[in-house]
């Protein structure tokens, strides 16, 4: 992991970074030669993504952003320009850096600091051929930042990183047992409390809708509370965060049609990486919120006893449903715990999940889809904090209508409409019946896992949610 640090005095021991939104760029510190300023000029007029200056033997980078409309912008420029950096500095094999913004902007600079971590995530743990990035320490150089907000952009990117290990991990390794004993190496180095409940208690439970997505499996299901209550908690009632934890999901007996659609499943379980990466952030950074996560967690495959179409199932809190499609198994799982959240009166509960195909469709990758019951002003703080952290939100509608889509002639719900259409809002629809308190649920099934690089979010895993969620908490937190 890339350590972050507050500038030390000496600059002049490592390469430097500067990052610019000036029109017109104020280069009186770095004492230019005429060479060096003609240089700069004229790659500027270039319009290169960054120039770079050789200096008693060290390297000295500048960028450029253009102003933008609204701070949120600016603030994604400086990451992308960050991202941008980082690739060079690793074929420069460059190991410390400093960097700084001419603007008077923490904010900035942090946004420029999170590019570059962000932009370096590597998942090399089957690699033998490729090197990690050198990239080592980034000195944030400026003279208001506070070493608590460099600290809290350290344990934010690094939750980030263990997200996108987890979902980069396949099924081979991260079972839904392994994932239980993933959370709890989170939770002794981060402070949060974890119980886990085996397949047994899961049954005395009789959390009908895990077990029945565990039948066709070998391995067996868990059941994962997370706990962080700090004593100077602002709620007394906790924010839940539900994950979806499908370790791996083949469609079922209604197996994924073509073979193409069914690489890409480890990252099924993106949900719950991001609420195990939300409770490590918001303990280790020791907001003084109170959240509890819940994550179920289980494979879902076509062997044994599995789920068969037609087949009906009682959930934990009793609704009983026919199940049409196995493919259809994340709202399974997930009412049973939006069911299991009623018993903590919650203030507010958010569900995390890779939901539907049809959420992908709507938007692409660019966002996240999500939508809820909860109040217009949590609604606007929670785009706020999208915009902010560029993991952008798109609210659906949750029409009656679309419920009426979910009745079924032989038990109280199925589990799937008979057609596609708005195929997003119905699985949201089925999760609102197990809630009965104020909750949003985010569909991240486009910006979870990428097939090809999007800039800073990488290939693969992007460990998308925990930067929205923490932002929104820690607002939360500021609030009196
Ligand atoms: N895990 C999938 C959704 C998914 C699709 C996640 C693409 C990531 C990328 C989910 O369990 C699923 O299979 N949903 C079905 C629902 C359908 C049967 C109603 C889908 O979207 O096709
Ligand atoms: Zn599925
Ligand atoms: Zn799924």
């Amino acid at each position: 992991m890339i350590k972050l640090h507050l500038s030390p005095k000496n600059t002049k021991a490592h390469s430097q970074a500067i990052l610019f939104t000036s029109d017109a760029p104020d280069y009186k510190a770095l004492s230019l030669s005429k060479e060096e300023l003609a240089l700069v000029n004229s790659q500027r007029k270039a319009k290169r993504p960054f120039i770079q200056l050789f200096r008693n033997g060290l390297y000295l980078y500048l960028q450029y952003i253009e102003n933008k409309p609204t701070k949120s912008l600016l603030w994604e420029a400086a990451r992308l320009a960050g991202n941008t950096l980082v690739a060079e500095l690793k074929s420069q094999n460059c190991t410390d850096i400093i960097i700084a913004v001419d603007a008077k902007d923490s904010a900035l600079l942090l946004a420029y600091a999170e590019g570059m971590v962000l932009g370096s995530y590597q998942f090399l743990k089957y690699r033998k051929d490729a090197p990690a990035h050198p990239l080592k320490n980034i000195y944030l150089l400026d003279p208001v930042l506070k070493q608590k907000d460099v600290d809290d952009l350290q344990t934010i990117t690094e939750a980030n990183w263990i997200a996108r290990d987890l979902v980069n991990e396949p099924v081979s390794y991260l079972t839904a047992e392994k994932l239980s004993a993933e959370i709890r190496k989170l939770s002794k180095s981060a402070g949060f409390k974890l119980e886990v409940f085996n397949k047994l208690k899961i049954k005395t439970l009789k959390m009908g809708g895990l077990l029945g997505v565990n039948q066709g499996s070998i391995d067996p299901p868990t059941f994962n509370i997370l706990e962080w209550k700090p004593k100077n908690a602002k709620n007394k009632k906790p924010i839940i965060l539900v994950g979806k934890g499908v370790t791996y999901d083949t469609g079922g007996l209604t197996l994924k049609p073509t073979p193409g659609s069914m690489d890409s499943m480890k990252c099924d379980m993106a949900g719950a990486a991001a609420v195990s990466g939300i409770l490590y952030a918001v303990s280790k950074m020791n907001l003084p919120i109170y959240i509890i996560g819940l994550i179920p967690a289980t494979d879902n495959r076509p062997g044994g006893n599995a789920l068969a179409p037609g087949d009906i199932i009682t959930m934990y809190d009793g609704t009983t449903v026919e199940v049409l499609n196995s493919d259809a198994e994340g709202r399974l799982i997930l009412g049973d715990a939006l069911a299991y959240a009623k018993k903590y009166k919650p203030q507010l509960v958010f569900d995390f999940a890779t939901l539907t195909g049809a959420a992908a469709r709507a938007i692409g990758t660019y966002g996240t889809v999500f939508m809820g019951t909860a109040d217009t002003e949590t609604k606007s703080a929670m785009l706020e904090s999208g915009n902010d952290t560029y993991e952008r939100l798109v609210e659906f509608p949750m029409w009656n209508e679309y419920g009426e889509l979910l009745k079924s002639d032989i038990a109280d719900m199925k589990n799937v409409s008979a057609g596609p259409a708005g195929g997003a809002i119905t699985a949201g629809k089925f999760l609102e019946h197990f809630t009965d308190y104020p909750w949003l649920h985010f569909d991240i099934a486009g910006p979870a896992f990428l097939s090809s690089p999007d800039a800073y979010r990488g290939k693969n895993a992007t460990g998308v949610g925990i930067r929205l969620i923490v932002d929104f908490l820690k607002k939360q937190s500021l609030k009196k």
